[in-house]
């Protein structure tokens, strides 16, 4: 059956290249799989009061979401060495109230990517840390450190770079073996 994977984006800048490189995925997503962008920038910063009153109307249907797919990719840039805080918003968002964790269980790669050429990793190892408490089983290798982003692409956001295109699709296929090797081993045969 089809796999749905959301790509959860960590900037909200019309321009960014984090989303270019989402445009990418999606036009090249891997047989039998289909890749979506999730929306995270109209996510009120979560407050744990919300937990036990009401909460803001954007958190039930992004739970409800995540919650529904088969696995995640992450793609953020890096801001002061550690991951944008509208992407931490999410992560705390979807990981609340205590004991509904949405994000549990769902196989992760992480794309960091930076204008610069440390490529974003301070914010991948920040998040990659939000991951093991969230027990969010994590594609090891290879990592994904894309650095001088602002070179990649031609003037219609496409990803003109072959070294990098074809490594990004290298890495959808192993993220793919990853997904379907999670799913086969969680598997449990009935009796
Ligand atoms: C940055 N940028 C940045 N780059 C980096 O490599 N390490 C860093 O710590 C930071 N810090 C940082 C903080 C803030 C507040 C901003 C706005 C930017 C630059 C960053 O890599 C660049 O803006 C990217 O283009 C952001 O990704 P998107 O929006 O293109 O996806």
């Amino acid at each position: 059956a089809t796999k749905t994977i959301g790509i959860i984006v960590g900037s909200l800048r019309k321009g960014s290249f984090s989303k270019k490189i989402a445009k990418f995925l999606i036009d090249n997503a891997p047989a039998d799989y289909t890749l979506e962008r999730i929306e995270i920038g109209d996510l009120a910063l979560y407050n744990q009061d919300y937990d036990e009153g009401e909460s803001p109307s954007s958190y039930a249907p992004f739970r409800e979401k995540i919650k529904s797919l088969d696995g995640v990719i992450f793609i953020t840039p890096e801001y002061n060495r550690s991951v944008p805080g509208v992407l931490k918003n999410a992560i705390d968002v979807g990981s609340r109230p205590y004991g509904q964790n949405a994000w549990e269980g769902k196989p992760t790669l992480v794309i960091s990517s930076s204008i610069s050429n440390l490529s974003g990793f301070g914010a991948n190892h920040h998040l990659r840390q939000s991951l093991v408490f969230l027990d969010m089983p994590t594609l090891q290798q290879p990592e994904v450190y894309l650095a001088n982003v602002q070179n990649l692409f031609d003037d219609n956001d496409y990803l003109t770079n072959e070294d990098t295109a074809n490594f990004l699709r290298e890495v959808l296929d192993s993220y793919a073996k990853f997904v379907e090797q999670y799913f086969k081993n969680s598997f449990i045969p009935p009796e």
